[in-house]
């Protein structure tokens, strides 16, 4: 049986991808950045999963207003790094897990999710940058991974009621998978932050932090948090952060099981325009 040992959320900066990508990472302005992630990259090595699920949003780069898939499952073979106006990222192929993928979408189906099958999409800064956050630098990634992709860009976007839900239907899924496997399940973006209009740069430390509470002790209490009250709070962008509920959704207190046992928080303030957030739980 496949089993759920981990959830990892963390941002996906673009900012913070050039930063790596440019050798800068020692830079006063990036250091206390990247030093919050060096428990993580050692975390990683000490508990590398067989694969990993990763929950996060493309910026209109594979998807654009033609067309709007709610949540998107990869079922390919391989992803590559995205075009997003500067080249791709010089960061590794992702190659993804055909076989579990499919079954995730079947079982997820099944119970009542209408996912969107991609088979064919490059993905952007939002997969790459927390890959690169938690792994640094290496030739290859230490394991496949399978991308699902939320829209929080263009409304309507999911509640967190439904992201949380999908999270325990996920969960499911996995665990239904007749093969011995480990997977982490990582949900990213975030966290508050608004790029345009008048509210540009908004940053709301007090949020995020009492987000970050609630993600670890009260996730039912937050997934019944309104769209709304992400965007009022923590700006038009802050609502990336309801991918966290479906990785929190997975964890096993949510199937009846134990808490979760918090083994990293990190959150720093400035990265580009936004809070850099992130936590480590395990089941
Ligand atoms: C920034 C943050 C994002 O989440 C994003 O997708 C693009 C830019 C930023 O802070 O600059
Ligand atoms: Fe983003």
């Amino acid at each position: 049986m496949a089993r759920i040992t981990a959830s990892v959320y963390t941002s996906h900066v673009p900012a913070i991808g050039a930063a790596l990508d440019m050798g800068k990472t020692t830079e006063p302005y990036w250091q206390p950045v990247f030093n919050g992630y060096d428990f993580s990259k050692q975390w990683m090595k000490n508990n590398t999963p067989d694969v990993i699920f990763l929950v996060f949003n493309d910026h209109a780069t594979a998807f654009s207003l033609d067309m709007i898939p709610t949540f998107a499952i990869g079922t390919a073979g391989s992803y590559q790094p995205a075009d997003e106006g500067w080249g791709p990222r010089p960061v590794p192929v992702v190659h993804g897990h055909a076989d579990l993928s499919a079954h995730i979408a079947h079982s997820v189906i099944q119970q009542d999710f209408d996912l969107t099958v991609v088979n064919k999409m490059d993905v952007d800064h939002g997969l790459t940058v927390p890959l690169s956050l938690m792994c640094g630098q290496p030739q290859a990634w230490p394991c496949p991974v399978i991308p699902f992709a939320v829209n929080v860009v263009q409304y309507p976007v999911p509640s967190g009621q439904r992201c949380l839900n999908l999270g325990k239907a996920i969960r499911k899924a996995v665990e239904s998978y007749d093969q011995d496997l480990k997977v982490q399940i990582w949900g990213t973006g975030g966290m508050s932050h608004q790029l345009q209009g008048p509210r540009a740069g908004l940053i709301n430390k007090d949020f995020d932090k009492a987000f970050m509470d609630r993600m670890i002790a009260d996730p039912e209490g937050q997934a019944a948090v309104p769209h709304i009250d992400y965007v009022r709070e923590a700006g038009s962008e802050g609502i990336e952060l309801v991918m966290w509920l479906i990785a929190r959704g997975a964890m096993a207190d949510l199937a009846g099981g134990n808490k979760p046992k918090v083994v990293h928080r990190f959150y720093h303030v400035p990265a580009s325009n936004t809070a850099v957030g992130h936590l480590i739980l395990e089941n």
